[in-house]
């Protein structure tokens, strides 16, 4: 009884502290939204629908300032960098996303600046969206050059991208059938990362050589599924054989049984 107790004054303390939290926004947005400005409001209702938000960047972690402290929010002091200009904007981003970075950086697109596209031309300000091929789309490529190079490159990447995904796939019906996918996994990985990490180098020569690097690399991993999707089907076989045995030694153990019963 004391512990039924314990526990529901345990409820209502973390409940009540959940729903404390869930409702405590920090100062950026609450002011933000307070102003009834839509320029600052905009950026807040974005943000709202972005991985960032669901991974817990906030305004702050991007901007600077302090998220705690209405007066000083905003002030340099308090480390607000305000809204970066177009051609800091892949430091900006970059600070956690450094790989990435220093690919972009090393691109036609970084080495053009201001004229190629920064982070936010492809991936918004505020609304960033779990990135995948499908970002390289006409609509956005041929903004400032024709088409054809950013093509040549989505077909690589998709063909890739089709053969990591029934990979993983094949490694998960392992799993359920209690293998261990581990190493598997940590393999189909780190070739997944390695290989999104070029496409924003977008040199198409460049991706073409690596994609076919990064297929033996899943060439590998292939064949270490394919050896343990032999031992499954050897021992789906060898459990069906034992299946099979079983039913006809009842059939035979019934018709024995019966033909006792009759001689007596
Ligand atoms: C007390 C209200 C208030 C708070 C708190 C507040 N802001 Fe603002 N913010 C404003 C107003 C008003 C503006 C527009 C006028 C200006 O730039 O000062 C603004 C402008 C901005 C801008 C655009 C600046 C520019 O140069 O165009 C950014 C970015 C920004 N805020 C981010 C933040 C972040 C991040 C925080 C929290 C660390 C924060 N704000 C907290 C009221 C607030
Ligand atoms: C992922 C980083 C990131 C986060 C998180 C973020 N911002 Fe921004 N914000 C930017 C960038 C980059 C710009 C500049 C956009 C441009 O140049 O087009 C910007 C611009 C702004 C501006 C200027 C007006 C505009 O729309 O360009 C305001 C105001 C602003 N942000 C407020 C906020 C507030 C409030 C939050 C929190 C809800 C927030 N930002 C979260 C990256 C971020
Ligand atoms: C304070 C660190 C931080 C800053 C600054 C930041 N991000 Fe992120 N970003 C994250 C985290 C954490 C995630 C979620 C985990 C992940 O997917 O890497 C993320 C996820 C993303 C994703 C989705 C990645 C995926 O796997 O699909 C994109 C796209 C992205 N950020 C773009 C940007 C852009 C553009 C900017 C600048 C406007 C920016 N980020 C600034 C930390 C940051
Ligand atoms: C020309 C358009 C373009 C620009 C510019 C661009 N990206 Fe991307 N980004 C993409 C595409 C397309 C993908 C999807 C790659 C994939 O899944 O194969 C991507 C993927 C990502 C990812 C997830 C993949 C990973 O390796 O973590 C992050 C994070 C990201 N971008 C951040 C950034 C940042 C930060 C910048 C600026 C330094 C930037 N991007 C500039 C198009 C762009
Ligand atoms: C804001 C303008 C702009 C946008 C949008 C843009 N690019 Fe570019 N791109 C450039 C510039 C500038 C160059 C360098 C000059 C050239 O080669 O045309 C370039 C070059 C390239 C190159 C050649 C790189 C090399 O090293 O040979 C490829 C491939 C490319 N872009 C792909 C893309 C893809 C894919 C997208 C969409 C996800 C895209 N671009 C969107 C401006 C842009």
């Amino acid at each position: 009884m004391k512990k039924v107790k314990f526990l529901i004054i345990l409820f209502f303390i973390f409940g009540f502290y959940d729903i404390l939290n869930a409702k405590k926004e920090n100062v950026c947005i609450e002011c933000h939204l307070e102003t009834g400005e839509e320029s600052l409001m905009k950026p807040v209702e974005e943000w709202r629908k972005s991985v960032h938000s669901e991974n817990g960047i906030s305004c702050h972690h991007c901007h600077g300032g302090d998220p705690n402290d209405e007066d000083i929010a905003m002030a340099p002091e308090a480390g607000f960098i305000g809204v970066p200009e177009y051609e800091e904007i892949p430091e900006f981003c970059g600070k956690c996303h450094i790989g990435v970075k220093e690919n972009y950086l090393k691109s036609a697109h970084g080495k053009t600046l201001p004229d190629g596209p920064n982070c936010v031309t492809c991936h918004t300000a505020h609304n960033q969206k779990k990135a995948g091929v499908y970002l390289i789309n006409k609509e956005l490529c041929s903004q400032c050059h024709s088409y054809e190079r950013a093509e040549k490159i989505k077909f690589a990447l998709l063909s890739t991208e089709k053969t990591i995904s029934s990979l993983s796939k094949r490694i998960d019906n392992l799993w359920t059938n209690g293998f261990d996918a581990e190493q598997m996994r940590k393999m189909l990985f780190a070739t997944k990362n390695s290989f999104r990490r070029l496409t924003h180098i977008v040199e198409v020569d460049y991706i073409l050589q690596r994609t076919g690097d990064i297929y033996s690399e899943l060439g590998k991993v292939e064949n270490e599924v394919k050896e343990k999707e032999e031992i499954l089907k050897n021992r789906n076989i060898v459990g069906a054989f034992i299946v099979i045995f079983l039913l006809i030694s009842a059939l035979l153990f019934d018709k024995l049984r019966k033909e006792l019963i009759k001689k007596t």
